[in-house]
């Protein structure tokens, strides 16, 4: 917590307004919160770009004006969080299935900021790489990825119901030897949207 206290002490020093692109899941929103918290202690106002409906409804609850990318002319900051990362600056995101927009937010700024549980720092990783893909092409799409030897599973609900994105697509999570030989074959698949290995200089802090 210290951590992300800090960060937006930094953030937030000197400014009247701040324009942030916000990632999703736990970590991206304990930053919102205390976002909200110093720019209402400091009179700054936040707007927020966010990539999923769970962390448009934290930023919106913490006092954020909410813009949709179409309105986007400039970001300040982006701040999100990660599923598992190496030393040298590979990162798997898309656990909440929210890589396809938080990609989207990284490529529009250079100042991107990662907040993550240190265990999840390995030497070679080995989460499951999450692939966006347009339900039409599931059946086939699965077979090509078999054929280059990684196994693809279906991401679902509890109920076994296949997890829809906020794009209206499925996700599979993929298994693989190497993750940046994966991330360039399933890349050019038919049907495929995105795929979570995040390759970038953002800066990463440990929580
Ligand atoms: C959302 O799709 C992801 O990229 C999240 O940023 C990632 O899964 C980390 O989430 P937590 O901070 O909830 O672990």
């Amino acid at each position: 917590m210290e951590e992300i206290k800090n960060f937006v002490k930094q953030a937030l020093r000197g400014r009247r307004d701040i324009t942030v692109g916000l990632g999703s899941g736990s970590a991206a929103r304990m930053v919102v919160e205390e976002l909200g918290v110093q720019a209402r202690m400091g009179g700054i106002t936040i707007t927020g770009i966010p990539s999923s409906t769970q962390i448009a409804i934290a930023a919106s609850s913490a006092g954020f004006i909410m813009l949709s990318p179409s309105e986007l002319n400039r970001l300040d900051v982006v701040v999100d969080g990660a599923d598992q990362f190496t030393e040298d600056g590979m990162i798997i995101k898309g656990g909440g299935g929210a890589l396809a927009r938080e990609r989207v937010l990284w490529e529009a700024s250079n100042n991107v900021h990662v907040f993550i549980k240190k265990e999840r720092m390995v030497k070679d990783l080995s989460f499951p790489l999450p692939v966006e893909f347009l339900p039409f092409s599931m059946y086939i799409l699965k077979k090509l990825i078999e054929r280059k030897g990684m196994h693809a599973t279906l991401r679902t609900n509890e109920k076994g119901y296949p997890l829809v994105s906020e794009n209206g697509n499925f996700l599979f999570d993929v298994s693989y030897k190497d993750a940046r030989q994966a991330y360039y074959d399933l890349r050019g698949l038919p049907g495929v949207l995105d795929v979570g290995l995040f390759i970038y200089g953002a800066t990463v802090h440990l929580l």
